[in-house]
């Protein structure tokens, strides 16, 4: 049967990922690098959606990520990713990140984060059908109305974006860097 065509439970592709914070992952400060986590949520994020695609899988966009609380080294982080929403070839996964330091029995909520992964065939690079998801409990109803409801938010915003491009003229441009902490050495040229 086609990818279109079937349906999989969202705990079929559920994973969970734990990594202890060695000193090499520690930025100037000590803490450990964003970049670091960033990392670790890309590969989850791709092990989830091509576990729900059963094929490779690209990033195509992530949400913003607010990191609430630095991670310190020697704690044990744990990442939750689960799909939360699928298109047509898309699927969104919802990352949770928490930071646990043992010797003080602390949980901290590093994060949360939403990736949008693409299912691309392998041969024509062309993006390819996922398969549904079936929801088994309120929370996956209502992980997947959110998933829908950002995804046209997204797309909304992007027009948005794209429309203020096209209206910034040279007056705009000025108007808008007036107050600002910025000084011009060239007059403003619109695209
Ligand atoms: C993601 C990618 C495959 C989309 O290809 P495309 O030709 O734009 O394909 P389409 O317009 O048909 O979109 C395919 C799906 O991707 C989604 N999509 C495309 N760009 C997106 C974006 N920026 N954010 C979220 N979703 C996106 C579309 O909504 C569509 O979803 P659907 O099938 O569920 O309806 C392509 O842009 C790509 O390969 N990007 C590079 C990805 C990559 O290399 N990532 C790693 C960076 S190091």
């Amino acid at each position: 049967m086609s990818s279109a065509h079937h349906y999989k439970t969202v705990s079929a592709s559920q994973i969970i990922l734990k990594e202890l914070m060695v000193p090499s992952y520690a930025n100037f400060g000590g803490k450990v690098h964003g970049g670091v986590i960033l990392s670790l949520m890309d590969k989850i994020a791709y092990t989830c959606a091509a576990s729900h695609a059963k094929s490779y899988c690209v990033t195509a966009s992530v949400d913003s990520v607010d990191f609430m609380n630095p991670v310190e080294v020697g704690e044990l982080l744990t990442l939750f990713a689960s799909v939360n929403y699928v298109g047509h070839s898309s699927m969104e996964v919802g990352i949770k990140v928490i930071s646990e330091d043992f010797k003080q029995d602390i949980v901290k909520h590093t994060n949360t984060s939403y990736f949008t992964m693409v299912a691309v065939d392998e041969e024509t690079r062309q993006p390819t059908a996922v398969p549904g998801l079936i929801l088994e409990t309120e929370q996956q109803i209502q992980r997947f109305v959110m998933g829908k409801l950002r995804r046209q938010l997204k797309r909304q915003h992007h027009r948005e974006i794209n429309q203020l491009r096209q209206e910034l003229n040279q007056e705009r441009l000025l108007a808008e860097v007036a107050g600002e902490r910025c000084q011009l050495l060239v007059e403003p040229q619109a695209d």
